[in-house]
């Protein structure tokens, strides 16, 4: 089973990875018994049975009550096991303990977004304490996208219009890579993020402070993070290249004609407002899939990215 482990998968970095990789284990040392099995009686039939004479022929058998019932016990039993086993992981995946820290999590295409008790919010990183569990309370603001942990061995998918949960239980403290496992349209393999565990009392510290370090960075610095961190970077290029939304490089001041032949001079309020409604100005050539950061950037954080934005040209 550890060579297997190694072989092809992650690390288990949480209470449900071992469990979820045995029955993995399961399956596939059963699959591989029977691939042995069926292949030396296929190679030992043909090599048996095969045709000596002209006149060598078996007598037609109609059927056998023993074979037929071994052959449909047997795999009934093996499939019972593992619907058995399967069936307890799932329940227990969606109930989660009474005690868990409780995170609001939202998928928007292309980024992860989450919401902590004391109105912190991140994007693209998921904080929590080590060794305490964790329930996320999930939805989407646009397509159906999935949250997917392979450290943890958990995947869930988020949808419009209703919620979802997952839980979790970190094992140990480090970074763990979250990945959309459901197709959400260009920049779908764009969109992870990464879990980051800490031990109780450092989470405290960060939950605390995680938005209050903001305000000792220049804002041009903060801009240049901010835009890092809440994913402006996977559609936007601060380089002057080409990806799913106009580049940042030389963008301030320019004039830009919108899908309805209007023309608008970038300033600071067509940003703000491209920031938080970005698809009632769409610029011609561009698609409108920017998800809305109204509720997830305050005005200090737009202020700071506008400032970044004046650096590049
Ligand atoms: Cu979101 Cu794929």
């Amino acid at each position: 089973m550890y060579f297997f482990q190694d072989l092809f998968l992650p690390p288990q970095r949480s209470t449900v990875a071992a469990d979820t990789d045995a029955l993995f284990g399961f399956v596939h040392a059963t699959s591989f018994i029977f691939l042995v099995l069926i292949v030396a009686a296929i190679v030992g039939f043909s090599i048996i049975y095969r045709r000596r004479s002209e006149h060598d022929s078996t007598p037609v058998i109609t059927h056998n009550a023993k074979l037929e019932i071994t052959w449909s016990v047997i795999p009934f039993i093996l499939v019972m096991i593992v619907f058995g086993w399967g069936f307890r992981g799932y329940l227990n995946l969606r109930t989660a303990p009474p005690d868990a820290y409780e995170v609001r999590a939202i998928g928007k295409s292309w980024l992860w977004e989450f919401h902590y008790d004391n109105g912190t919010v991140s994007v693209g990183e998921l904080h929590v304490p080590v060794d305490r569990p964790v329930k996320l309370v999930m939805n989407s603001t646009d397509v159906i996208h999935s949250f997917y942990v392979p450290d943890y061995r958990i995947k869930r998918d988020v949808l419009p219009g209703r919620y979802s949960s997952v839980w979790f239980e970190a094992t140990e403290t480090g970074e763990s890579i979250v990945f959309c496992t459901e197709y959400c349209g260009t920049a779908h393999s764009d969109m992870m993020a990464k879990v980051v565990v800490h031990e109780e009392e450092e989470f405290n510290t960060w939950l605390a402070t995680a938005n209050v370090q903001d305000s000792n960075l220049p804002p041009a610095e903060l801009g240049a993070e901010l835009v890092v961190r809440n994913a402006c970077a996977t559609c936007h290029s601060s380089d002057g290249s080409e990806l799913q939304g106009p580049t940042f490089a030389g963008l301030f001041g320019k004039t830009e004609t919108m899908e309805d032949g209007t023309t608008v001079t970038v300033d600071e309020n067509y940003i703000r407002s491209s920031i938080l409604r970005p698809n009632e100005q769409i610029v011609a050539g561009y698609q409108p899939v920017m998800p809305p950061y109204e509720g997830t950037l305050n005005d200090n954080q737009i202020n700071a990215i506008i400032e970044y934005i004046k650096t590049l040209d």
